[in-house]
């Protein structure tokens, strides 16, 4: 699984920690940036990331800022991205299981380290139910 993965400033911390979490984790990982806790504006790194997934064949995308809201805003105006900004368990199993959402945004602010990564686990191993769910997500597209 290719993984396109990036913060703005309030997440460059904890997506330091995450690229080498799923790095040691064997994952394929491209850091698209932020690279210091200099200010900067996340709409440009969740930018980078869902062109990734939608242009450059990146399975999926996480996004890692502050609370995690900015970038999943930005981040579902594209189309064909779904995006879901979790700080819950259950909330990344079955987002994956009927939303097949493909980026996923973290508030670095909100999470501790090893929720982020559970969940973050959680999300990168749990399949879409497809089913009735793929005719909703049909009907996403405006
Ligand atoms: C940056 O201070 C902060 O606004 C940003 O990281 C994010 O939380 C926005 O949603």
């Amino acid at each position: 699984m290719k993984i396109a993965l990036a913060s703005d400033h309030g997440g460059f911390e904890l997506k330091e920690k995450i690229y080498k979490y799923l790095l040691d984790k064997n994952y394929t990982v491209e850091n698209f940036g932020t690279n210091s806790t200099e200010s900067c504006d996340y709409p440009v790194f969740a930018k980078k990331v869902c062109d990734a997934v939608l242009k450059n064949n990146y399975d999926r995308g996480i996004l890692i800022c502050g609370t995690g809201i900015g970038m999943s805003i930005m981040a579902n105006r594209f189309k064909g991205i779904r995006a879901a900004c979790l700080s819950d368990k259950f909330s990344a199993e079955m987002t994956r299981k009927h939303n097949n959402s493909n980026v996923l945004c973290l508030g670095a602010r909100v999470l501790e380290e090893n929720l982020a990564k559970e969940l973050i686990d959680i999300w990168l191993t749990t399949e879409f139910e497809a089913g009735r769910h793929q005719k909703r997500i049909d009907m996403l597209d405006l």
